[in-house]
């Protein structure tokens, strides 16, 4: 194992090492297409805090998995998750004009292309996962595949932010709430923590183990994202707040209260603290970045 370092500084390095990987992966601004690459690179390359690909890497060194193969598909999942937010950011969903701390895409360009850029991320993830260089295995590759488009469509994130554009009707149905999280948000999460496992040929116990895991860390982070759109500042988090309570948006901030919220997070950590003890002192990051994600303030 390596020596362990600083949370933020190994945080930092995987941020460094997926902005390397996605400028190599998502195509040169050229041709009279340009401006798509160009929307698409201003969204990919342009900060965030990578947890996803932080989570591919640290299980799939828990499996010994190669790190060039790892890189790959975090970066693919990176794709899938911007396109999420430029779309997200649409006047026709959330209507969001600031992301990262800069202006959304259909601002800094217009809608049109953001809706391009959105579409040419999604479809260039499966592009990089079917490549050979992703795995040697094709019948890996097609599991990569087909967990992420399972994990980011109907029945995944796309099906939760449908839940969650009509939202106000879920009314104070906590269960309904609790999916639509799941789906929106912990579905990409589980994806994230489950490919190192599956690339590595993980036992099932430890699958089960990193899923539950992902179940409650997924949802902790949605709801401290929530929080921070009810107490947090524009200028910490990067992007406007206050949207939530605004739209009539039904969370778990609406629903439980903030108090309530918060001690719904913290439940969440202990269960998915709890669930990596069998990996012991190997799941050091995996256990350290669960209180990152519920204290961070952007
Ligand atoms: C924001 O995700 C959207 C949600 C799913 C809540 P992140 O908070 O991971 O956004 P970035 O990638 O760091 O900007
Ligand atoms: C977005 O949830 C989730 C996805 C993009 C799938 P939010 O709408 O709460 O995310 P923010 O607050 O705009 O980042
Ligand atoms: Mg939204
Ligand atoms: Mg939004
Ligand atoms: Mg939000």
């Amino acid at each position: 194992m390596d020596l362990p370092v600083d949370l933020d500084k190994r945080l930092e390095e995987t941020a460094d090492r997926i902005t390397v990987a996605l400028d190599t992966l998502i195509p040169r601004v050229q041709g009279p297409e340009a401006r798509l690459m160009s929307a698409m690179r201003y969204a990919a390359l342009g900060g965030g805090k990578r947890l996803r690909p932080f989570l591919v890497l640290e299980t799939g060194r828990l499996f010994g998995v190669d790190e060039r193969c790892l890189l790959r598909v975090a970066a693919a999942l990176e794709c899938i998750h911007t396109y999420s937010l430029i779309h997200d950011d649409l006047p026709c969903m959330d209507d969001d004009d600031m992301r990262r701390g800069r202006p959304t895409v259909h601002i800094a360009y217009d809608e049109a292309t953001a809706i391009l850029a959105g579409d040419a991320l999604l479809t260039i993830a499966f592009e990089i996962l079917a490549d050979p260089q992703t795995h040697a295995d094709p019948n890996i590759r097609i599991a990569l595949v087909a967990r992420l488009a399972e994990a980011s469509g109907a029945r995944g994130m796309v099906g939760g932010q449908m839940m969650d554009m009509i939202a106000e009707e879920l009314g104070d149905d906590i269960a309904a709430v609790t999916r639509m999280q799941r789906l929106k948000t912990g579905m990409l999460i589980t994806y994230a923590v489950e490919v190192g496992a599956l690339m590595g040929r993980a036992s099932d116990e430890a699958r089960h183990a990193l899923s539950a895991y992902a179940h409650d860390l997924g949802l902790a982070f949605q709801i401290t994202d929530d929080i921070l759109d009810a107490e947090g500042s524009e200028d910490e988090v990067g992007k406007a707040v206050g949207k939530d309570e605004g739209r009539g948006k039904a969370t778990f901030v609406s629903l439980l209260g903030l108090e309530g919220a918060k001690q719904r997070v913290s439940l969440l950590a202990d269960q998915a603290r709890a669930h990596l003890s069998m990996f012991g002192a190997r799941a050091h990051y995996l256990n350290l970045i669960i209180d990152t994600i519920i204290q961070r303030r952007a």
